[in-house]
């Protein structure tokens, strides 16, 4: 439908040279420059509520990371509402969930998409008991498999406060991206959102914050800031 391919437009594709294409190149620089002695390779994005910004935001930043040339994949765990193969006009038949079933390998659910050096992992079907499926052993092992055809593994995960889904994700990447909608989430939501990816020692890497009113600017604003755990 074509109402629902215009939603889910990529404008790091669609216009590299605008401000929000910047914005989101900055946030590339900012994770790869977050890290001195390790490099970044997994990332998971969450935030604390749904449609802040979170599918928009992976998807953008994995599109930068491929046209830097970086061989680069974006995984759907949001297995409750999966739409990043909306992005790139694929199925959503076999994916993440058929994989960690068991009921399929990585070939038969990896897509390659029309970007340069881009891979897509669909969801696959919604699953019963997605937070369990994550947090199993052929998660961790597909994350390594991934790691040796790979360079950047970005994920996408569901709120942090709806499911546990985001924090189980968070112990198995290098790092968390963290989204806000700046015009709608309460400082005490986000506190509470952070606080649970701090329970199981995540390592923020930076928030984005996603400000979607429309009536200050006609483009959407991004910002990056990064931050250390001790810094509160
Ligand atoms: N900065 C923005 N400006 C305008 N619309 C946005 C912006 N970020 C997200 N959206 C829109 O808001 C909706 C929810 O965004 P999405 O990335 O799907 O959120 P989430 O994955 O957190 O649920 C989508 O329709 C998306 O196109
Ligand atoms: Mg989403």
């Amino acid at each position: 439908m074509r109402a629902s391919v215009n939603n889910y437009r990529l404008i790091t594709e669609e216009n590299p040279r605008s401000f929000v294409s910047e914005a989101y190149r900055t946030l590339r620089t900012n994770i790869q420059f977050s890290s001195i002695d390790s490099q970044i390779r997994s990332i998971v994005v969450t935030s604390p509520e749904p449609s802040e910004g979170k599918s928009t935001t992976i998807s953008n930043l994995a599109v930068t990371f491929a046209q830097e040339g970086k061989s680069t994949i974006l995984i759907d765990a949001d297995m409750r509402k999966p739409t990043l193969h909306h992005y790139f006009l694929k199925s959503n038949r076999s994916g993440l969930s058929n994989l960690l079933a068991g009921q399929m390998d990585l070939q038969q659910c990896l897509n390659d998409t029309h970007i340069d050096h881009l891979y897509l992992l669909p969801s696959g079907p919604i699953p019963p008991n997605p937070a369990e499926m994550l947090n199993s052993k052929r998660m961790e092992q597909l994350i390594e498999e991934l790691k040796t055809r790979f360079e950047m593994i970005l994920i996408d995960s569901p709120p942090t406060l709806a499911v546990t889904d985001s924090q189980i994700l968070a112990t198995k990447v290098d790092g968390v991206v963290f989204v806000l909608n700046c015009g709608k989430v309460k400082r005490d939501t986000a506190r509470k959102a952070l606080d649970r990816l701090e329970q199981v020692n995540a390592r923020m890497l930076g928030v984005v914050l996603n400000n979607k009113d429309r009536k200050k600017s006609e483009s959407p604003y991004y910002y990056y800031y990064g931050y250390g755990p001790k810094q509160k």
